[in-house]
């Protein structure tokens, strides 16, 4: 217990929890983006989706608990991280010249706070049908996202938030080789070539789900909950 408190409390513990906690965001991110495909097989595949992810409630929960945990603790040690960098500097430099930062690196703990209020406000809506959803029906996410994305504000805000997520694992995926060791990180941004695929593919893979909403491209479909009698 005290080791783990001495962890925690260094600053290479909280990087490598930030690291840790990142990887799994990754892992999970990449898995949701392939999920969310389905959307063109239909409203069927989607609803079966869904009904697979739940086969098992004690394992799904689970998975949102580590889940919600590693958001907590990676948020929390990027919030002490960023107080300890202030401590140490309070004052800030008189004149700012980057050197090797990147745009994603400036923009990383604003894009993470957008990102939080992104997750809070998706499953607000999509899980839950809280929020912004006409006619939400429980496991019938086609006619959600179709319904709830079909208003360009509300599209606009996913597409911006994707773009946000890319820069954030732009960097992040660049800040995890340098924490871990697990490769000599190169100093050029571009040459970074697994963050620029990652960031691409995820940004990309993610956004063009609103972007077919808004262009019409799922057509309306009866709902599977509803023709199933539930
Ligand atoms: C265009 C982008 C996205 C789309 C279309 C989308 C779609 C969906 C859908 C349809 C569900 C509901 C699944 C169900 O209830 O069966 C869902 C749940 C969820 N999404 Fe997304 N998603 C997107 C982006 C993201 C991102 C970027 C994150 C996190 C970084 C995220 C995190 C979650 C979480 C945590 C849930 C709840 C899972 C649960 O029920 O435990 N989503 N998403």
């Amino acid at each position: 217990m005290a080791y783990l408190a001495r962890f925690w409390d260094s600053t290479i513990g909280k990087k490598i929890v930030m690291a840790v906690t990142g990887l799994i965001g990754v892992g999970f991110v990449l898995g949701h983006m392939s999920g969310n495909f389905l959307m063109f097989k239909g409203a069927e595949a989607m609803h079966e989706y869904a009904l697979l992810l739940r086969t098992s409630m004690p394992l799904l929960y689970v998975v949102r608990a580590v889940l919600v945990l590693a958001v907590v603790l990676h948020a929390l040690a990027a919030y002490q991280l960023t107080m300890r960098s202030r401590a140490a500097r309070p004052e800030g430099y008189a004149k700012v010249k980057p050197q090797v930062t990147t745009f994603a690196a400036r923009t990383i703990r604003w894009g993470g706070v957008l990102l939080l209020v992104f997750i809070v406000f998706h499953i607000a809506q999509i899980t839950l049908g809280w929020v912004a959803v006409p006619n939400f029906v429980h496991l019938d996410p086609y006619n959600n996202l179709r319904n709830g994305l079909s208003n360009p504000l509300i599209a606009g805000f996913y597409i911006l938030a994707m773009a946000a997520l890319g820069l954030h694992l732009f960097h992040g995926t660049w800040a995890v080789v340098r924490t871990l060791g697990v490769a000599r990180p190169s100093q050029h941004p571009l040459k970074r070539r697994v963050a620029v695929v990652i960031a691409v593919v995820v940004a990309v893979g993610f956004a063009v789900i609103p972007i077919a909403v808004l262009a019409g491209a799922f057509p309306e479909a009866p709902s599977p909950v509803m023709t199933e009698g539930h």
